[in-house]
C-alpha cells in the first residue's frame, strides 16, 4: 500500500467528496478507511473503531459477511453481466424479484424494478407516480408534497422533494410543483409541540392543508421516509404514517414510502412501512439489500399500480438503467437477504436499539446533549450550546466526533447531530463500547 502522506495528498488534490466541500477537505483530512471485518473499521493509521454508522445506514450484516462475498465471486464468473431491457432478462433478477415480492408481501407488494441505488428508486417511483395517473386519464396529477427535513438522494426529483435547503440551494431551480410540509418532529417543530402525539395530528392537518390548496387533482404523491435518516433520525409518532395513508386514499395521493434506509430491518421491523401497519402504493429500496457490497436498488410497486401499468399498452415504462437487474447486484441482494433472513436482524435491530437507547439515555447528564432519539438500530443526539433553548451546536458536535473517533467507536457528525446506524449484528459488548465512547467524547466537549 502506498505511504500515507501520499494517499492523503492524493485526495487532496484528485478525489471530491460528496456532501462536502472540496476546500474543508484539504484542510481537514478525512479519515482514510483500509481494512473492515465484523462491525470494525481501521484507518490509514491503523487506528480501529466499531463503525456504528454502518458504512452509511446500509452495512447492516458487517463487514465480514462471507455468503455474500462467495455470490458476487461466484456470480462474476458465471455471467458478470445481461441487460434487463426489453427483450432479455437474467436469472438473478427474476429469482430477486420473487424473492422480494414474498418478503414484501405484508407490505401489499407485488411488482419489482431494479435500479443501482437510492437516488435512482426514487426518482423512479416519482416518475411511476406520474405516469400512473397518467395512464388513468389523471394526466393533471403531477405534483409532490413531501417532509421538510425528509432525505430522498440526489436526482433532481429526489432532490425536488428534499427537505433540507443544503442539497436543494447550489442546484435551483428545482422541479416546479414539489412543496413541503412540516415534519413530526417533537424536538423542533413551527408549532412549539413537543407532545409527539399531538404534533403528529397538527403535521398531518398541515399535509391535508396543503393537498387542498395545490387542489387534490394535481397532487400525484406524497412522498415520505418511515422514520426520517439524514434530516436526523426523526421518528413520528406511531398515528402519524396510518394517518397520512387515510389522507392520502381520500385524496386519491399515492403514497410513496422511502425505506432506502429503514428497509431490510433498520427499524425493528422488516419495513418501515410494516413498522407503522401501513401499506403504501410504492417502496424505494437500496443500501441494506446487498448490505452495502454492491450498489443495487428497487422499487417495489403494489397491485393497485401493476393492474393499471398492466393493463394498458401506454404503460411502457419509459424509464430504466444500464445496471437495472445487474445480475452481480442482484446476487449479492439474493446472498445478502438469505442472511438478513436467517439472522432475524430486525429481531437484533429492536433488542439492540433498545440496549443502545437506554445507554444513550444515560448521557443525558452532559449538558451538551439537547436530544436523544431513536427507532430500532437508527438513533441520533442532537447537540446544543443551551439546553433551554435548545441552540443547535454543530461545532461542539464536531469536537464530540473527534473525540468519540479517538475512543474507538466512528459515528455520523450531520450538523448538530450526531448520528448511528451500526450493523444490526452488534453484540452486547460492541452496543456498550459505543456508549461508553460517547460518554468520553461527551465529557470532553
Ligand atoms: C431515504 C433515502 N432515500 C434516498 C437516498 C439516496 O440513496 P443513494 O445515496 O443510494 O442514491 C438516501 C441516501 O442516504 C436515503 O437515505
Amino acid at each position: 500500500m502506498r505511504d500515507d502522506n501520499f494517499l492523503t495528498e492524493m485526495n487532496a488534490r484528485h478525489l471530491w467528496h460528496p456532501m462536502a466541500h472540496p476546500g474543508e477537505m484539504q484542510a481537514a483530512p478525512p479519515k482514510v478507511i483500509t481494512e473492515a471485518a465484523g462491525v470494525r473499521i481501521t484507518d490509514l493509521d491503523g487506528h480501529q473503531t466499531i463503525d456504528a454508522v454502518g458504512g452509511l445506514w446500509n452495512v447492516n450484516l458487517g463487514y465480514s459477511c462471507a455468503p455474500i462475498k462467495q455470490a458476487i465471486a461466484d456470480q462474476l464468473t458465471r455471467l458478470p453481466y445481461y441487460s434487463a431491457f426489453k427483450g432479455t432478462t437474467n436469472d438473478a433478477a427474476i429469482e430477486l424479484s420473487v424473492k422480494l415480492a414474498q418478503m414484501f408481501a405484508p407490505d401489499g407488494m407485488t411488482r419489482a424494478f431494479f435500479t443501482s441505488g437510492g437516488s435512482d428508486s426514487v426518482d423512479t417511483a416519482l416518475k411511476l407516480a406520474r405516469q400512473y395517473h397518467r395512464i388513468r386519464g389523471q394526466g393533471t396529477r403531477t405534483k409532490f408534497i413531501a417532509l421538510r427535513k425528509g432525505y430522498h438522494g440526489t436526482h433532481w426529483g429526489g432532490a425536488s422533494v428534499n427537505g433540507n435547503p443544503q442539497f436543494r440551494e447550489p442546484y435551483e431551480p428545482m422541479l416546479p410543483g414539489c412543496f413541503h410540509v412540516p415534519a413530526p418532529y417533537p424536538y423542533r417543530n413551527p408549532f412549539g409541540e413537543d407532545d409527539p402525539e399531538r404534533l403528529a395530528q397538527l403535521c398531518l392537518a398541515a399535509l391535508e392543508a396543503e393537498i387542498e390548496m395545490q387542489v387534490p387533482s394535481t397532487v400525484a404523491a406524497f412522498i415520505l421516509e418511515p422514520v426520517l435518516g439524514a434530516g436526523g433520525v426523526i421518528v413520528p409518532h406511531p398515528s402519524f404514517m396510518p394517518g397520512v395513508r387515510d389522507i392520502c386514499d381520500r385524496h386519491g395521493v399515492l403514497l410513496i414510502a422511502d425505506e432506502v434506509i429503514t428497509g431490510f430491518g433498520r427499524t425493528g421491523s422488516v419495513s418501515g412501512s410494516r413498522h407503522w401497519g401501513v401499506q403504501p402504493d410504492l417502496m424505494t429500496l437500496a443500501k441494506a439489500m446487498t448490505s452495502g457490497y454492491f450498489p443495487m436498488g428497487a422499487v417495489l410497486a403494489n397491485d393497485r399500480l401493476a393492474e393499471v401499468f398492466e393493463g394498458d399498452h401506454s404503460g411502457m415504462i419509459g424509464t430504466g438503467y444500464t445496471y437495472s437487474g445487474h445480475p452481480v447486484g442482484c446476487a449479492a441482494a439474493l446472498a445478502c437477504l438469505a442472511e438478513t433472513e436467517r439472522l432475524a436482524v430486525w429481531d437484533r435491530a429492536r433488542a439492540q436499539g433498545g440496549r443502545l437507547m437506554s445507554g444513550l439515555q444515560g448521557l443525558r447528564k452532559h449538558a451538551a446533549l439537547g436530544d436523544v432519539r431513536g427507532e430500532g438500530l437508527m438513533c441520533a443526539l442532537e447537540i446544543v450550546s443551551d439546553r433551554d433553548a435548545r441552540t443547535p451546536d454543530a461545532a461542539r458536535a464536531g469536537r464530540i466526533f473527534e473525540a468519540t473517533y479517538k475512543a474507538g467507536v466512528m459515528v455520523r457528525w450531520s450538523g448538530a447531530n450526531l448520528i448511528m446506524s451500526p450493523p444490526l449484528i452488534l453484540s452486547d459488548a460492541e452496543c456498550d463500547a459505543i456508549v461508553a465512547a460517547l460518554d468520553t467524547g461527551l465529557s470532553s466537549a
